[in-house]
């Protein structure tokens, strides 16, 4: 008796996902007080250290319902933009189960490059201009006259690799015919966008919204390219920092005054009832803050700089977002310090590379200063092995952005498996401005 009385006020949660940014939630909400349990479906080697891992894929969204009914979870917080786009939030509430993340037609901001344009266009919400094409002919001919540089965006999900900068005829065709006609990203290229390249310092903004209030994080700056310098392919995000100096007050009340704000409102007049993460990716232009994309999931590896400096309790806001409670959260409370991230990949990603390969040197003792987040790992104890193109995310924490960059280094420097890539200049576009030791 004493045991079920027991059972009935125990908190449960589940978190969908098997990455860093899943890692890196459930690290985090394992600190709430207000949590008894965690799982992860269908998790990795890391988060099986801290929780308990179920083995049902992110995608399988019956069985995902099935074991949160069986299992009466709290609370249900999904990690990737695929179960959502897919409507994992829909049959949660059907079900009448508690789930953070948007619905699918919500989920369309990220699931459809066009849709969150129009979107745009609709609720004068900035954003660079663009022409939309569904045929690689009309496309190819468009690009012939345009100015250049531009970019190329697929309209569906790509795991960050549905856009491309081009600088010139060749390199647009190209793209459009890898996308169009070979078909390389699938149906996320039935459609396509052709988009004004802008300049300036790009920030991902992160914010929490309930359908009424929304509650933005600390900015922070992700690289997406493979190599240093910016160079080569664009990844799922080779590392990130925060927070980054150059929001300064000003701007952030900018972004929230003509994004955040406008962003939810025209969710609100559209009929949705936006609960999650509305993630903005932007440029800060000369002219104002321009909106490149927006994702409705946290972002990875920018979790992994957050949830390291968030001294809030992450399931209350979470649970206050599902429950439109936010607005009695108040402000977010945060370590005044910087977060730095860097992720370590297997050889090739993001093209072919090899799983299976021993990992290493991962040290065994937590330490909040430096925590190792695993993305692409299985196994345990001295079985480590890779299974992933990202394979983990070293986040150290310190009082200045170089200074977090030497405790990740330091330990990224420990850690081996065959063909481990990284980028060694993260954070250089603000750390040889300012010269920030
Ligand atoms: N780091 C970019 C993303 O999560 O989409």
């Amino acid at each position: 008796m004493a045991k079920n009385i027991r059972n009935k006020q125990e908190t449960k949660v589940l978190v969908v996902g098997a990455g860093g940014r899943e890692h890196a939630l459930v690290w985090k909400l394992k600190q709430s007080r207000r949590v008894n349990k965690i799982f992860c479906a269908p998790g990795n080697a890391g988060i099986s250290r801290i929780a308990s891992c179920v083995n049902i894929e992110a995608g399988n969204i019956g069985a995902l319902s099935d074991f949160a009914a069986r299992n009466r979870i709290s609370l249900t917080v999904v990690g990737p933009e695929q179960p959502l786009a897919e409507g994992i939030a829909d049959e949660f509430q059907r079900r009448k189960l508690k789930l953070f993340g948007p619905s699918r037609q919500a989920a369309k901001l990220e699931s459809s490059k066009i849709f969150a344009k129009e979107f745009m266009r609709r609720h004068h919400i900035p954003t660079p201009p663009y022409k939309v094409f569904s045929t690689a002919a009309e496309a190819i001919g468009f690009v012939k006259t345009a100015e250049f540089p531009m970019v190329i965006k697929a309209d569906g999900l790509a795991a960050g690799k549905g856009a491309v900068v081009v600088r010139n005829v060749d390199a647009a065709t190209q793209a459009i015919e890898r996308i169009m006609i070979k078909r390389e990203l699938g149906e996320a290229g039935n459609r396509i966008l052709v988009e004004s390249f802008v300049d300036g310092q790009e920030v991902s903004i992160m914010a929490i919204a309930d359908g009424k209030t929304i509650l933005p994080f600390l900015p922070s700056q992700d690289h997406k390219q493979a190599f240093e310098g910016d160079r080569g392919p664009n990844t799922g995000g080779m590392g990130a920092y925060c927070p980054t100096d150059f929001v300064s007050t000003d701007i952030m009340d900018k972004i929230k005054e003509y994004v955040l704000q406008p962003t939810l409102k025209g969710l609100s007049q559209e009929g949705i009832n936006y609960r999650g993460v509305i993630y903005a990716g932007l440029m800060l232009t000369p002219g104002g803050p321009k909106v490149l994309e927006y994702n409705c999931r946290f972002g990875d590896p920018e979790t992994q700089v957050l949830m390291p400096l968030l001294k809030s309790d992450l399931f209350e806001i979470l649970q206050a977002a599902t429950t439109t409670k936010l607005a009695s959260v108040g402000q977010l409370s945060w370590r005044h310090e910087y977060a730095a991230c860097v992720v370590m990949a297997s050889k090739g990603y993001p093209g072919k590379y090899a799983t299976g390969v021993k990992i290493t040197g991962v040290p065994t003792k937590p330490d909040n200063n430096c925590v190792v987040f695993h993305s692409g790992t299985a196994g345990n104890g001295d079985k480590l092995t890779t299974s992933g193109g990202r394979v983990l995310g070293v986040t150290g924490v310190d009082q200045t952005l170089q200074q977090a960059l030497n405790r990740s280094y330091r330990t990224v420097n420990n850690i081996r498996f065959d063909g481990a890539a990284y980028r060694k200049d993260i954070g250089f576009r603000v750390l040889k401005k300012s010269g920030n030791k």
